[in-house]
C-alpha cells in the first residue's frame, strides 16, 4: 500500500479528493470537505488531533515533540533501542534497533504519520516506512542532509552561500586545496559528524598527512572548508508545511563550548538587517529544498555582515529550544503542525531569552540550585525554566537538559547564568 492510499485510522483526513462526500462531511470542520471537481485540490493530507504520530528515535527531541503534540491531543509512539528512553517516558515506545525492519513495520502499523528526530535514518528503513506509512517529510531531504557535500550543493542551488569548500579524495588533493584556501582550514567527514566530531582544524601544513589519515578512517568522503573568521554563529529554524506555507523563528545567536552548544541568545545581538537576511536565507533553503517539517539552518556571520550557511538539520534543533517558552509557538508544536498539514503557528517572540544547555557535569549543581529560593533570579528579574530529559546517566558532556532563562533583556539572563556558578568552566 502506498502512502497516498493509506486509509485513515484515526483523525487522518485525505484532502486529495479521494474520500466520498459522506466521509468528508464526517470530519465536521469547515474546510475539511474534499475538493469538488474543477477546484485545485490540495495535495497534502491533514492529520487531525486524536491521530498517532510515530517517531523514529526516542531522545529528548522526540520527548519534547511528544509533550507539545500531546497537549494538542495527538498520541505518540517512538522507536528507540534504549528501554525507558527520554521519549518513552512520555509516549509509547517500541524497544528495538533503528535498523530493525520488523520494528519499523510495527511503528508504521501503529502510526498515522511518521517523523524522525535524527538525520542518520537507515535508508532501507526510510524506504520501507515510505511504502507502508505516511512520511510527509519524504526521504530526499534526509538523503541530502546526511552528506555534507550533497547538502552544500543543495544550499548553493537554493541561491545561498556556504563557506568555500572542496571535495577531498587524496592527500595530494588536500595539500592542493589547503594551498588554495590558506590556513587555517577545516577538514570534515562528509557523514556521521556531530558536536565537532569528525573534524580537524588544520593550522599548519605539517598536520596535513595526519589529518587526512585520521579522518579517512571514517570511510566516507572528506570535505575541506575555508576557515570563516566569524564574529558570531547564528541559527534560524524554518518550518514548511506540505501545502508550502513557510515560517521562520527569530534568529538565535549561538555560543559553543568545546564544540557543544552552550548558549542560544535571543534576540541575537546583530543588526535588524542581518537578522532579517538570516531569516530570509532560512526560508529560501526550506523552500528550495522542498522541506516539510522543521529545518534548522546554522550560519556564520562575519565582521562585515556577510552570512555563510554552515550546515543544516532537518529536525528540531538544540538552538530552537528557546522557543518553548519564549515564542507564541514552540519549534516542537510547529513541527507537529507542519507534518500534520495544519496551518503553521505564529512564531512571534514573546520575551528576550537565553537558553543554556545542562550537560552531565551541570546536573548536581543544578539540582542543588532548584531546591532553594533563587535570590539571583529575583534580583535580575529573570524566570529560569528548567527542562530535563529523563536520561538515567549524567555522563560528562552529555546533554541532560536545558534552561530557558526568560528576562527583560538578554544581559539580565546572562548575568543570572554567570552568578549561579553552575556553568563555571
Ligand atoms: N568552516 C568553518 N570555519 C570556522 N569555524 C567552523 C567551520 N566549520 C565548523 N566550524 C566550527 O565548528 C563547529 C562545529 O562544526 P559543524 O560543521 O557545525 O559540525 P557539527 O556537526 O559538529 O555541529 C561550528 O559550530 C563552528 O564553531
Ligand atoms: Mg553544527
Amino acid at each position: 500500500m502506498s502512502a497516498a492510499d493509506k486509509q485513515p485510522s484515526g483523525g487522518l483526513i485525505s484532502l486529495n479528493g479521494a474520500l466520498g462526500a459522506d466521509e468528508g462531511a464526517a470530519c465536521g470542520i469547515d474546510g475539511c470537505a474534499p475538493a469538488s471537481a474543477g477546484e485545485t485540490a490540495p495535495q497534502a493530507n491533514v492529520i487531525l488531533p486524536g491521530s498517532t504520530i510515530g517517531i523514529l528515535g526516542g531522545g529528548q527531541l522526540g520527548r519534547m515533540m511528544a509533550n507539545a503534540g500531546s497537549a494538542m491531543g495527538y498520541r505518540f509512539v517512538a522507536l528507540d533501542p534504549t528501554p525507558d528512553a527520554p521519549c518513552g517516558q512520555v509516549a509509547e515506545q517500541i524497544v528495538a534497533a533503528y535498523d530493525d525492519r520488523e520494528a519499523a513495520r510495527e511503528l508504521a502499523k501503529r502510526s498515522d504519520v511518521i517523523t524522525y528526530e535524527f538525520e542518520n535514518v537507515d535508508a532501507g528503513v526510510a524506504a520501507m516506512l515510505m511504502q507502508e506509512s505516511y512520511v510527509p517529510q519524504g526521504s530526499e531531504l534526509l538523503y541530502t542532509t546526511q552528506h555534507r557535500l550533497r547538502e552544500k550543493r543543495a544550499i548553493e542551488a537554493a541561491g545561498v552561500k556556504v563557506a568555500p569548500y572542496s571535495e577531498i579524495r587524496s592527500v595530494d588533493e588536500l595539500r592542493e586545496a589547503v594551498g588554495r584556501f590558506g590556513l587555517p582550514c577545516v577538514l570534515k567527514t562528509a557523514t556521521g559528524g556531530y558536536d565537532g566530531k569528525g573534524q580537524w582544524v588544520i593550522r599548519g601544513e605539517e598536520e596535513i598527512p595526519e589529518a587526512y589519515e585520521t579522518l579517512s578512517r571514517a570511510k566516507t568522503e572528506l570535505v575541506l572548508e575555508q576557515f570563516i573568521r566569524f564574529e558570531k554563529e547564528l541559527s534560524v529554524i524554518a518550518a514548511r508545511s506540505p501545502q508550502g506555507e513557510v515560517k521562520t523563528f527569530p534568529a538565535a545567536e549561538n555560543v559553543h563550548v568545546d564544540n557543544i552548544l552552550h548558549l542560544s541568545i535571543v534576540p541575537a545581538r546583530a543588526s535588524e538587517a542581518v537578522l532579517r537576511e538570516a531569516e530570509r536565507l532560512a526560508a529560501a533553503i526550506a523552500e528550495g529544498l522542498g522541506a516539510v517539517g522543521l529545518i534548522a539552518v546554522e550560519l556564520f556571520l562575519t565582521a562585515d555582515g556577510e552570512l555563510f550557511v554552515n550546515e543544516l538539520a532537518p529536525r528540531p534543533h538544540n538552538s530552537g529550544h528557546y522557543t518553548m517558552e519564549a515564542c507564541r509557538t514552540s519549534q516542537f508544536e510547529q513541527h507537529v503542525r507542519a507534518i500534520c498539514g495544519l496551518p503553521l503557528g505564529d512564531t512571534t517572540l514573546l520575551t528576550p531569552v537565553v537558553m543554556v544547555n545542562v550537560l552531565g557535569e551541570h546536573i548536581e549543581p543544578l539540582l542543588k540550585h532548584v531546591a532553594v529560593a533563587d535570590s539571583a533570579a529575583a534580583r535580575h528579574g529573570v524566570a529560569p525554566k528548567v527542562h530535563l530529559y529523563g536520561k538515567h546517566e549524567a555522563k560528562h558532556k552529555r546533554k541532560m537538559g536545558h534552561i530557558n532563562v526568560l528576562a527583560e533583556n538578554v544581559d539580565a539572563a546572562l548575568a543570572w547564568i554567570s552568578e549561579t556558578n553552575i556553568w563555571r568552566v
